[in-house]
Order: C-alpha cells, then structure tokens, then sequence
C-alpha cells in the first residue's frame, strides 16, 4: 500500500492529466477505494458493468480510462470505436473469461443452432459476437424472460451459477456452458449457515455468480448496484455480504451505520485462491493510472469485423435496458 503523501501526489497528478486530455474515469465497484473516489471527484463514474457501458458511450470525452478488468474495456471499446480506451493494466481479466475461449464457444453455438445465444458480458470481444444478446448480472433475468416468453430456447455462457440461478427463477429452457468465477466460488453454503445462525437480525447479500447453496439462502440477490441499494435501504443494521469485498467501500459511504461483515469463505484452505477479492480488480492502482495517461500504452484495440458483431447484441441489452 502506498504512504499516504505518495498517494495525495499521484491523485493530484492523475486529475491534471485527466483534464489535460479530455478523458474520463470509469471504475467499477471492486476497484481500490483510492480508485472509486477519484473517478467521483473527477466527474467520471463508479458503477455496475452495465452502467459502465452506458455512461461510457453517453460521456464526451475522447478518452475512457475503464479501471476494472478487460471485458469492461473492450465493451467500451464495442461502443464507442472512436474513443481511446486505455486500462491501468491490460493483464486484468476474469476467470469466466478465460473459461470461455472464444473458438471453443463457437463451436458448442454450432452444435445448438436451435438455441438463442445469450452470454454475460464477462467474456471476450469475440465471444460476445458469436451471440444474440449480451447481458449483465443486473438485466439477465429481464432478458432471459423475455426471451423465453417469446417460446426462445437459451444457450447460456458463461457463469453457470448465474445460469442456474435464472434457469429457476424463470423457468426457461437454458442449456448452460460450465464456467465460474473463482473469487465468488469460494463462497461456502455451510459456513454461511454457521454465520447466520449466530447472527439471525442479519441480511444476506449475495451476487448471483456465488454458488447456488450460497444464493439460496440471501434476502437479496442482484448485481453490485442492488446490493448496494439494498444495504441503503433495508432496515437491518447487519448485512452479511457475498461478493467482493470492494464494494464494501460504496456500501460504507452510502449507509455509513451499518454492520458489513464478509461472508465466509473457504478460508485458509489450500483452496481458496481469492478469499473475496479479484485478483485482476486488484491489479487497478494509482502508479499505473498514472503511467498509462502518460504512456498511452495499456490501450484496447478490438478489430473491426469482431467490433461491429459484438456490437449488435452489447447495443441491444442497452436498448433493452434504456
Ligand atoms: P456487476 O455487473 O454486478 O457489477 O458484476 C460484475 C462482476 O464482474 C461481478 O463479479
Ligand atoms: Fe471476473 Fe469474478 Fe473478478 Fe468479477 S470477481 S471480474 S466475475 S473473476
């Protein structure tokens, strides 16, 4: 961690060079507070991934700087071709990404050419222009009901705990590709139960990329944003928390006299290669927000065949969302 005058002269040097060239700051959630707190200060934004897309594509400036991880940065990029995008680190990814290699999806669309393509959007530039709809944690749902009340049938990739989480609530026909992310699946079922039992006033809050034994017993399921409203409104003054521990940051600016406490995870255990934080939203930090607007070099390029495919499906979840 940095002393504090090192990260006061960084922050300040990231302004100038942001004014400087006409660019913004998006930041997601799970980035570092020093992060989340200089994009609000600077005029950019702190959001969800969906409502980083948005504010992305309706801001004017030239450039986006998107500290998250690369998925975010490429749908950036799907939208808005003229803007430069930069990251702090281009080496930040995800693991539902990585589980889906892009030549490997198409040829499992080849084989369900029956089935409506839906995937998440952590997931490659190439990958999302294999398929026909492109949803976040916070309009999946809506999407996938809608589609199945249209009597569409679902290929769904790449989380499967998101795709079994909305397979029961919706009860749509969904094929599901095996993928997870490691830091939500170290969420454990029995050590939250544990927790809860002790603590029985508490809410649970869980992301819908956690495990199923873990979802089932949360008061509120969502993406980061509802979440975060719920913590800002719920009566309970105890909420145990099942996702990245960066958003702990937001919950304590918008309810700072609530209890946020983590839920449990595999702990200690030769397991856990996580414990509630992504590795890759960690990579994002001042010295590298820095270096980039002054080097340019961590920039997004999505070629332009596989830009104007993804394009269409990224489009129309915004449309749909509008
Ligand atoms: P949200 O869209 O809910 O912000 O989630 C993104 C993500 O990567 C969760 O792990
Ligand atoms: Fe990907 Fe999980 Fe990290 Fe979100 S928390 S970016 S889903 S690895």
């Amino acid at each position: 961690t940095l002393d504090e005058a090192r990260a006061n002269e960084l922050r300040e040097r990231i302004q100038e060079e942001l004014k400087a060239q006409n660019a913004a700051l998006v930041a997601h959630y799970y980035t570092d507070p020093d992060i989340q707190s200089l994009a609000e200060e600077t005029g950019g934004c702190v959001a969800d991934s969906l409502e980083m897309a948005r504010f992305g594509s309706e801001h004017p400036a030239s450039t986006l700087v998107v500290a998250g991880v690369r998925f975010m940065g490429e749908t950036a990029k799907i939208l808005n071709p003229e803007k430069r995008i930069l990251m702090p680190t281009l080496e930040a990814t995800c693991s539902l990404d990585i589980g889906c290699p892009a030549d490997e999806f198409a040829a499992f669309c080849d084989q369900h050419p029956d089935r409506t393509v839906v995937v998440y959007a952590n997931t490659s530039a190439a990958v999302k222009a294999r398929s026909d709809w492109v949803v976040t944690s916070s309009c999946a749902e809506d999407i996938v009901d809608y589609l199945d009340s249209r009597g569409e049938k679902v290929l769904w990739a790449p989380d499967k705990h998101l795709g079994e989480y909305i397979r029961r609530s919706t009860q749509a026909d969904m094929l599901l590709w095996d993928g997870s992310c490691i830091v939500h699946e170290e969420f454990k079922g029995q050590g939250l139960a544990d927790l809860k039992a002790t603590m029985p006033q508490a809410a649970v809050l869980a992301h819908p990329e956690s495990p199923m034994a873990v979802v089932e017993q949360a008061d509120v399921v969502g993406s980061t944003t509802k979440l975060i409203d719920a913590v800002r409104t719920m009566p309970n003054e105890d909420f145990i928390v099942a996702t990245d521990r960066g958003i702990f940051y937001k919950m304590h600016e918008v309810a700072p006299d609530k209890n946020l406490i983590e839920a449990p995870t595999a702990g200690e255990s030769a397991t856990c290669r996580s414990c509630a934080h992504c590795p890759w939203m960690a990579m994002n930090g001042l010295e590298n927000l820095l270096a980039v607007l002054q080097n340019g070099d961590q920039e997004i390029h999505v070629d332009a065949e596989t830009r104007e495919k993804a394009l269409i499906p990224v489009q129309r979840m915004l449309d749909f969302t509008a």
